[in-house]
């Protein structure tokens, strides 16, 4: 699998994400030899530089952010396929200085014809990106080129702003030329769900409501907001990742298996699970929300959310947020799935754990097995990846006394093979057409059907429940699952 030859188009270059994300993973794909020498990267931004300024900052995003070594040979053939264009995005002069640049790269480098827009800027924009590409005439294929677009997360912040964000692009490019990008999907361990389930027989007959007591999706981070202020306040925790990341590891993790490994087949399976998707009765108990308050984290005393540069002292938004779902289905009915997500808590640790039932009857009648855990299986998504089965087993010794023992798997150990950065196999994705691990806009509307009533009671409720950066998250995040008497994996 190696992309064709092609040219990227890349709006928002001077962007954290350009920097830390998408340079480095265009080089690294250039490293693996999986671009061809057919290949232009087009930055477009409002920068007054030229050519080799651009080239300068994406050598230094790859020095400093790349997977794999730097070497000379590969940055010097990627490099002599950059270019540069200053303009603003309303500007006409500055899109038609785009098609300029991009048909004399396909001269130069033997492009092909085929044009990929990556918009890693502000959905706000897309509008006016769009619409210009039209006007350009780069949206619409020649020759049997292809044209495709690539827009990021947040696809709007409701199912509205979601539908009319959608109409916009609809009106330029044709549903098979849209990637959206989850860059979860990417992640080698987030694919290896759907290897994990399909390609063994062993876990499957187990994957159902007659074995599984209930399942716990984890997504927690260590950093708080950063420098990113700006975008996350208003958005919060809930449709900053449960939207999108979460519930796509909900669906991965719940659907059936897909006829064939198709897109089509793929997203189907996933959109009936986000069907199924059933909010809990009464949201007050239902859901649980927080915000971080100062604290110890790693040795240091970090500020609390309210304290951060950028952010007002009267905000509302929960950089904490935990959900009780159901999945309507035969085989998920009565499984509680918990998904929970949030800023500076205990440590950085993203896992799907499918939490068994107990034994229906113990034979160590002379063993206190009331502690003894559940059995569990641990997708460990990162960052230590691997897969972890937790089982009780007889302790060496005279009495029959059993534990908790866990059988692990880790990457690191079991291949030699580094994984690709999850961006670095979603833009190749994009380069060959390949469309499976990115999400149609069902999907995206599915997901917000299912936020949007709790975004709502969330607002009327105020002010979020302050929680200690460096801990687990509120005590209404502990109680969501006590209630039931469950208590949240210590990851
Ligand atoms: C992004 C969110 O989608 O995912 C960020 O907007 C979050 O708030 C990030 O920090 C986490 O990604 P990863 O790959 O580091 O888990």
């Amino acid at each position: 699998r190696i992309a064709g030859p092609s040219v990227l188009v890349l709006f928002g270059v001077t962007g954290d994400l350009a920097r830390k994300k998408l340079l480095p993973a265009i080089y690294d794909l250039a490293n693996r030899g999986l671009l061809p020498p057919g290949f232009g990267l087009v930055g477009f931004a409002r920068r007054d530089w030229e050519d080799q300024d651009f080239a300068a900052q994406a050598h230094e995003a790859v020095r400093e952010h790349a997977r794999t070594p730097f070497r000379e040979d590969v940055w010097r053939q990627l490099s002599e396929g950059v270019r540069f264009v200053s303009g603003e995005l309303n500007d006409d002069a500055a899109f038609d200085e785009l098609a300029r640049t991009v048909r004399a790269l396909d001269a130069d480098r033997g492009t092909g014809g085929n044009y990929a827009f990556y918009l890693s800027l502000p959905p706000k924009l897309f509008p006016t990106v769009v619409k210009q590409l039209k006007r350009s005439n780069l949206a619409e294929s020649e020759d049997g080129a292809w044209r495709r677009v690539i827009i990021e997360k947040p696809f709007g912040h409701d199912l509205e702003s979601a539908r009319e964000l959608n109409a916009v692009v609809d009106d330029v490019f044709p549903p098979q030329s849209v990637f959206r990008i989850d860059h979860y999907l990417g992640k080698e361990t987030v694919q290896n769900i759907m290897a994990l389930r399909f390609a063994n027989t062993l876990f499957e007959p187990l994957w159902n409501r007659n074995y599984v007591d209930h399942v716990q999706i984890t997504m927690a981070e260590d950093i708080g907001v950063g420098g990113r202020a700006g975008y996350y306040d208003g958005i919060g925790a809930a449709r900053d990742v449960i939207q999108n990341h979460l519930l796509q590891l909900l669906a991965l993790v719940a659907m059936e298996e897909p006829v064939t490994f198709s897109a089509d087949s793929i997203r189907t399976e996933k959109q009936k699970v986000l069907e199924a998707v059933e909010l809990p009765e009464d949201l007050a108990t239902g859901t649980a929300r927080g915000q971080y308050a100062a604290g110890w984290q790693g040795g240091m005393y970090v500020p609390g959310y309210l304290e951060e540069e950028g952010i007002p002292a009267n905000s509302i938004t929960e950089t904490y947020a935990a959900l009780k779902l159901g999945v309507n289905s035969r085989r998920w009915a009565g499984v509680p799935f918990y998904l929970r997500t949030g800023k500076r808590l205990g440590r950085r640790v993203t896992e799907v754990a499918l939490v068994f039932q107990r034994a229906p009857h113990q034979v160590f009648s002379s063993v206190d097995v009331e502690d003894l855990g559940q059995n569990s299986l641990v997708l460990r998504i990162q960052p230590d990846e691997g897969v972890t089965l937790r089982f009780g087993s007889k302790v060496p010794g005279a009495s029959m006394e059993v534990r908790d023992v866990t059988m692990d798997f880790a990457y690191g150990q079991s291949f030699t093979e580094a994984s690709p950065e999850a961006y670095e196999r979603l833009i190749l994705d994009v380069l060959i057409g390949d469309p499976p691990l990115f999400p149609r806009q069902e999907e995206v509307e599915l997901s917000w059907q299912i936020l949007d009533p709790i975004e709502e009671y969330w607002a009327k409720e105020g002010r979020p429940e302050q929680y200690e950066a460096g801990t687990w998250g509120p005590q209404s995040g502990h109680e969501l699952l006590a209630r039931d008497g469950r208590q949240w994996r210590r990851p």
